[in-house]
């Protein structure tokens, strides 16, 4: 038998804090993938988890894309949903009341399709009592205005950026397109211009052919592609990203396991979002969250911060630094 005292042996901690929000974990239902939380009731216990991030708003109510959504590859599913959504206003009169009764950080994920109306969005959900931070999405790539084109440019991202942050005193957190030919950039062009948090990645753009009907499965011909496939790309973007930016990250793209999220822990993200391995089986996010401490534990770590960015090269990241003019 162990002769050290039970009371001596202390269970690591899980809780995380950046950009002023304080998440009992580090483990967030990705936007998209887990509706305004109530879908779930009676599968998963929404209120154990680090945060929730809403399905994308948008000013308007959208009824989203037509013909086929969702496609799934080896090891991925595309989507082109089309930011199907009750508009913010109804948001907040309907759902909001039973996402933050679930107990854990709400983040409000806003979208639009012109500069207008991500400001006029972003004040809405700046007054709204109940949503804890706002997750700003530059990066959908099933709309055909705005969306991901947004945050393709570190020029537009900026001013996107530029204009919300002046709306909202809310914890503000951007999140970026793997499509953006230089993402460093856009991350850059997102900090210098007020955002407190990023949060990567959203979907690769992607397509699939019905080779009977020798069309593309889907009506916008491009969508989605999330899952396993992209874990490892978006892995290498996270590390890249945490190492250019002094903001924190939220890492995503293919988690499925405990191993997965601590890889992009160790690669530089504080917190970690679990979108298309929920479809797959519910209890995901919470085997991560046991997974992790009893990793955390084995590995004699007090807290999650102790492996946050512990891959991370010191020589890596002065040179991304150097490389950058503004920085010094
Ligand atoms: C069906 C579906 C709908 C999504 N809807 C949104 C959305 O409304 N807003 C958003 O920012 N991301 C959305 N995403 C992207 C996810 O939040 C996440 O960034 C991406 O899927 C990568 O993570 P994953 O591989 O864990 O799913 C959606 C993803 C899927 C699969």
């Amino acid at each position: 038998m162990s002769d050290i005292p039970i009371a001596n042996i202390r269970e690591p901690g899980l809780s995380v804090s950046f950009a002023g929000l304080h998440l009992r974990n580090p483990v967030i239902a990705a936007s998209g993938s887990f509706g305004y939380g109530h879908e779930y009731a009676g599968l998963v216990d929404a209120g154990a988890l680090g945060g929730i991030c809403s399905k994308g708003l948008t000013l308007e109510p959208r009824a989203g894309n037509r013909g086929i959504r969702l496609h799934e590859t080896p090891a991925g599913l595309i989507n082109s949903i089309g930011l199907e959504n009750p508009g913010i206003p109804a948001f907040i009169e309907k759902e909001l009341p039973g996402l933050r009764a679930l107990g854990t950080i709400v983040f409000a994920n806003l979208s639009g399709g012109s500069l207008e109306a991500y400001e006029e969005g972003a004040a809405l959900l700046d007054a709204a009592e109940g949503v804890d931070a706002i997750e700003l999405n530059v990066s959908c790539p099933n709309v055909r205005q705005g969306g991901m084109n947004f945050g393709l440019d570190p020029g537009i991202a900026s001013e996107v950026v530029r204009l919300v942050r002046m709306r909202t005193g809310k914890p503000l957190m951007v999140k970026l397109s793997p499509n953006a030919p230089d993402l460093v950039a856009v991350a850059r062009a997102c900090e210098e211009s007020g955002a407190d948090a990023l949060s990567l990645v959203n979907t690769f753009k992607a397509m699939a052919i019905d080779i009977e009907r020798c069309r593309p499965v889907f009506d916008n011909v491009t969508a989605g592609l999330s899952g396993p496939a992209i874990r490892p790309i978006a892995l290498r973007m996270v590390f890249e990203v945490a190492g250019a930016v002094s903001i924190p990250v939220v890492g995503m793209g293919g988690i499925s396991t405990a191993g997965d999220a601590i890889e992009f822990l160790m690669a530089g993200a504080v917190a970690v979002q679990v979108g298309t391995a929920t479809f797959a089986d519910p209890d995901t996010m919470c085997d991560i969250l046991k997974g992790l401490k009893a990793f955390l534990a084995a590995h004699g770590h007090a807290s999650v911060a102790a492996i946050v960015g512990a891959a991370q090269d010191p020589r890596w990241r002065s040179r991304q630094r150097r490389a950058s003019p503004d920085r010094g």
